[in-house]
């Protein structure tokens, strides 16, 4: 069996998908493992660290490719990428198929089967193949460092001899596994933590982590929630009487991390720019959902917008501003996702179609796409 893994040809990423811990892994899995030259580069892992695990270094995609069962990558390539690959080709990365239909159907006709680490299921037994919790977590961490950076104020308050600095008031909206670290983090540098959410189980969590919570907590919230752990698209009803009721909040906020997400639909609009005016100069909006539309309704994806006297970062790939760390729990989620595929006796890839996992995941099969979603008319 022999596994592939390549660069990135987005020169904006800087994670790659395996990591000469995970090389060596594989290599005891018996597998033979190619290397794309400079892979590991932005990440910090250099083409000797990953020979030294076991690894063959290929001077391009296509010699890396060759022969390969398994590709490994952190984003999507396009199919005119994987010119050569072995028919069955499983591809491994995060797919982002929505709205990118006519991609995915250019790799199913170039007979590659495409798994998306995204949909894996949170069921326990796939908790460790979890890409979107693994760089979630570290996004929200890093938002709020960035938040920190742009702030021209102190977190912590301060006594000091020649008087109090007040400690800085900051807002989490969406708590999921990216606004939980941003708790948790901003909580840690010291400033007061407020957080919203509109599904009911995140007010324990919330509280567990020493901060407060505030949402419309009416008939509509208690139902917020869907069997897959994830949140509903909230009615214009409960829209606006969220607005109400976070507008005086944000009013008396210096920094806002948003995160607020919804599978498959663009970001809700949490932050108007009224809102973003009735802040004071100074302070900082942090917008984790900028990829899906963003939070704030400023957002520029990739810029730094300033209203009034108010930044908002909208933010692209921030577990990508902590590489290193990013790719080793990524190449770990991978490297726990291949050794479901592989037969323990042959030590071939063996892909049980009837696992659960698999069935999530995979998006393409023999020359077809295969989940209803992505068909195209
Ligand atoms: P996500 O990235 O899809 O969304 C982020 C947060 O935004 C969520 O908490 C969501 O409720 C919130 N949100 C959506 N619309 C909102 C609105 N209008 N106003 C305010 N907040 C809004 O969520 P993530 O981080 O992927 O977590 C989703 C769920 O999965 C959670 O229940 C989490 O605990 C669960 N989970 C389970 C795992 C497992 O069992 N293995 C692992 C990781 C997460």
């Amino acid at each position: 069996m022999r596994i592939a893994v390549l660069a990135e040809s987005d020169k904006a990423e800087s994670r790659v998908a395996a990591t000469p811990e995970t090389v060596k892994k594989f290599t005891g899995l018996g597998a033979e493992v190619a290397v794309q030259s400079g892979a590991g580069a932005g990440a910090g892992f250099i083409d000797p660290d990953y020979a030294a695990a076991g690894a063959k270094i290929g001077p391009d995609a296509a010699t890396t490719l060759a022969g390969a069962d398994i590709a490994l990558r952190v984003r999507r390539p396009a199919a005119r990428e994987l010119a050569g690959a072995k028919p069955g080709l499983a591809l491994i990365c995060i797919m982002d198929p929505f709205g990118n239909e006519a991609a995915l159907a250019n790799l199913a006709r170039v007979g590659v089967t495409a798994f998306a680490m995204e949909f894996m299921p949170r069921i326990t037994r796939a908790q460790s193949m979890d890409v979107l919790s693994s760089q979630a977590n570290l996004a929200g961490y890093r938002a709020v460092i960035e938040a920190a950076a742009e702030y021209s104020r102190s977190f912590p308050m301060m006594m000091t001899a020649a008087g109090t600095v007040p400690a800085a008031k900051v807002f989490i909206m969406g708590v999921g596994v990216a606004g939980l670290q941003a708790i948790a983090t901003a909580r840690r540098l010291g400033a007061i933590v407020t957080a919203t959410d509109v599904r009911p189980a995140t007010k324990e969590q919330v509280e567990s982590l020493g901060a407060k919570f505030l949402a419309v907590e009416n008939e509509e919230f208690q139902q917020a929630q869907t069997a897959g752990g994830y949140a509903k698209e909230m009615s214009k009803e409960y829209q606006a009487a969220q607005a109400e009721l976070t507008a005086s909040h944000i009013a008396k906020q210096d920094i806002i991390i948003t995160t607020a997400l919804i599978p498959g639909r663009p970001a809700p609009r949490l932050i108007s720019t009224d809102m973003v005016r009735s802040m004071r100069h100074g302070s900082v909006i942090v917008d984790l959902a900028t990829e899906r539309g963003g939070n704030c309704e400023l957002t520029k994806p990739g810029e730094t917008v300033v209203e009034k006297g108010v930044k908002i970062v909208g933010v692209l790939n921030l577990a990508g501003r902590m590489a290193p760390t990013a790719s080793s729990l990524y190449a770990k989620n991978l490297l726990a996702f291949v050794e479901t595929l592989v037969s323990k006796e042959t030590k071939q890839l063996a892909i049980d179609w009837d696992d659960e996992l698999v069935k999530a995941t995979a998006l393409t099969r023999d020359g077809v796409v295969v989940d209803e979603r992505f068909k195209q008319a």
